[in-house]
């Protein structure tokens, strides 16, 4: 059988989304759209892995969510929900937490980076998150899955768990009219997009992050122009002009990170940016560049504001989103109890 192809990704609902975010994972998402059914979800169950303020958190879910929809994410065509409302990700997550092996999440790059020395102190939750990562994809039998390259491992898991699945009740599975080990599909990383590594503005050997301190490494997407402007001029870079072919960038991180950039914010490629800029000083480039910014991210960050001043909308969005991605992950959650052999009603 062919699983119909079905897209499935995460965000974290964390209030400060940058231009890392943007370029590596937002117009992907968007492009998408296009060609295939998408199921968005902010995943609340995964931040409270880590201790969370309500507040906060309640803030942030609105706040990714408006700015989601700001740079063209639409509600009425995708699936746009928060993961806590549709119950179906935590029961299929405990689930998985009896098909995946200790063995395989204690490979877990992540979560020993996440878990850092102090490991007996973490929460079971952020241990077992790969396996909630995997409920989230395989309730949906999504066959595609955007994520950024640090999610790789976490996807292979989830194959991983899928695989598994599909072997263990494999009798199970042809009583219920699969095919032989098809009940789930073995979900596909799609990692793509000419920017996917957005860098630091401070050091180009590390990506554009939230977590590091000085705000004028990242541009947010609720800069305001002046601010967005400041950061570019400001970007660290190194005395000599820009090369005129994409080979010249090669031991220039901060120069490569900021000609990708243009590249990603224009639709084009780093060459054609070094056709026109090449052989010129940076100070030149960067007023161009902050132009660009400031004309693609200025907009977007001035509509999640407007969103932002009605939550009771994007509540309702978000309800509503939820209804619908239950319709999809309730026949399957059932299907799963019945293989598992579980009593419900009807069964
Ligand atoms: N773990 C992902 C991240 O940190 C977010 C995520 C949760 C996700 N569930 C997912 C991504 C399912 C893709 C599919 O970015």
């Amino acid at each position: 059988m062919k699983f119909q192809e079905r897209v499935f990704s995460g965000m974290q609902p964390t209030g400060s989304l940058h231009l890392g975010n943007y370029l590596g994972a937002m117009l992907k998402w968007i492009d998408l759209q296009k060609t295939h059914d998408c199921i968005y979800c902010v995943v609340d169950l995964h931040a409270i892995t880590v201790w969370q303020d309500p507040a906060g958190l309640r803030q942030a879910i609105r706040q990714v969510t408006a700015a989601y929809i700001a740079a063209g994410l639409d509600p009425e065509k995708s699936i746009l929900f928060n993961q806590s409302q549709v119950s179906a990700h935590a029961e299929l997550a405990w689930v998985f937490n009896c098909v995946a092996r200790l063995g395989w999440l204690n490979r877990m790059t992540q979560f020993k980076e996440k878990a850092g020395k102090d490991r007996e102190n973490a929460s079971v939750g952020l241990y077992a998150y790969p396996n909630l990562m995997a409920a989230d994809i395989l309730a949906y039998r999504a066959t595609h899955v955007p994520v950024g390259d640090d999610q790789k491992q976490h996807l292979e898991l989830s194959r991983d768990i899928a695989q598994k699945f599909n072997n263990d009740f494999s009798d199970q599975i042809k009583v219920a009219g699969y095919e032989e080990g098809e009940f789930f599909p073995l979900p596909e990383p799609v990692i793509t997009g000419p920017a996917t590594r957005v860098m630091s503005l401070r050091d180009g050997s590390r990506k554009m992050s939230k977590s590091e301190p000085s705000e004028m490494s990242r541009i947010n997407l609720t800069d305001d122009n002046d601010t967005i402007a400041k950061k570019v001029r400001k970007a660290k870079t190194d005395p000599a002009p820009l090369p005129s072919e994409v080979e010249g960038l090669s031991g220039r991180p901060e120069a490569e990170n900021l000609v990708g950039i243009f590249a990603a914010l224009s639709g084009s490629e780093k060459a054609e940016v070094l056709a026109e800029f090449g052989g010129r000083q940076f100070s030149e480039f960067k007023s161009a560049l902050a132009e660009l910014c400031v004309a693609q991210l200025g907009p977007i960050a001035e509509e999640a504001r407007r969103r932002m001043q009605d939550p009771d909308e994007i509540d309702r969005i978000l309800v509503n989103g939820a209804d619908r991605a239950r319709q999809l992950a309730q026949p399957i959650l059932s299907e799963v109890k019945d293989i598992l052999g579980f009593v419900r009603p009807g069964s």
